[in-house]
């Protein structure tokens, strides 16, 4: 696949987003790869469990592809990121776990990526943020609904209505990571976990994963969020952000 590594090794399938050159940032091709990953990990008998990480030592993933935004209109904003929802749950609801090992920016949709998978730990140079908010934008992937189940509903306004970015000791204290490892040891730990996973009865361990994903899990909260992610498309704002993004300058809000 041209936006992924895929190597499988002892039941374990690590996934790496692979596009360095633009921190990884998912555009529509890596959605259509990850989303052919996991149906690989869903059905092939080989696989018993997965990482998700990123390529290069900089990113696991720097958010949506941006440069993908600015024709959207506000219905094609619903398909995309409907799309990345759909991607997203399959990847939340695997019966197979699934770790994101993530090794520098999860800004965003890379973020939203991270918190889909099961667990994550982290790398000591990882960086956690939604900083939609400075594209005149709402985290569109489920990051209104994920964060605030493992953070808290303070800790999700406050990072999502600042957009700041934090370390990875900060993002553990919140409830996101579950671990932080030197970046040399980042994939070794997390195949160390799912090895010993691996050697617990399956189903159960599946049955572990659909159980705790059904806890106080509304739906009504992620289709919400779509509907609200395409009405920031028909603001002067959301366009005056990604604009500026890709221009590398200050965005100038005008609040319409
Ligand atoms: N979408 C598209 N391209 C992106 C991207 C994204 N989300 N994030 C980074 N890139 C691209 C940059 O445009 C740049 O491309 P170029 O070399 O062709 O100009 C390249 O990746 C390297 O990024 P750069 O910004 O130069 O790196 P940096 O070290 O100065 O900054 C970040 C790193 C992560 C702080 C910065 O890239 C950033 O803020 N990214 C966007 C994060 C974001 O808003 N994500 C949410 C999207 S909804």
């Amino acid at each position: 696949m041209s936006t992924l590594l895929i190597q499988t090794e002892a039941g374990i399938c690590a996934i790496t987003i692979n596009r360095p050159d633009k921190l990884n940032a998912l555009n529509k091709e890596v959605f259509n790869d990850l989303e052919k990953a996991i149906d690989e990990v869903y059905t092939n008998p080989e696989i018993k469990s997965a990482i998700i990480t990123g390529s290069g030592n900089k990113a696991f993933v720097a958010g949506a592809d941006i440069s993908e935004f600015l024709e959207l209109k506000s219905n094609d904003a619903t398909t995309l990121a409907k799309r990345g929802h759909d991607v997203f749950d399959k990847i939340e609801n695997c019966p197979k776990p699934i770790i994101a090992a993530v090794n520098g920016f999860a800004l965003g949709g890379g973020c939203e990526l991270a918190l889909a998978c099961h667990f994550i730990y982290a790398s000591e140079n990882a960086r956690f943020g939604q900083p939609e908010v400075n594209l005149g934008l709402i985290p569109g992937y489920g990051g209104t609904q994920r964060l605030v189940q493992v953070t808290g509903k303070g800790r999700a306004m406050e990072l999502i209505m600042t957009g700041k970015v934090v370390t990875a000791k900060e993002a553990m204290d919140y409830g996101i990571v579950n671990e932080i490892f030197p970046p040399e040891e980042l994939l070794a730990k997390a195949k160390e976990t799912l090895s010993l996973i691996n050697s617990k009865a399956p189903i159960a361990v599946s049955k572990v994963i659909e159980c705790i994903n059904n806890f106080d899990h509304n739906q009504q909260g992620y289709d919400f969020e779509i509907k609200k992610f395409s009405e920031c498309f028909q603001t002067d704002d959301m366009k005056e952000g990604a604009s500026a993004f890709l221009e590398k300058r200050k965005p100038a809000f005008k609040g319409r």
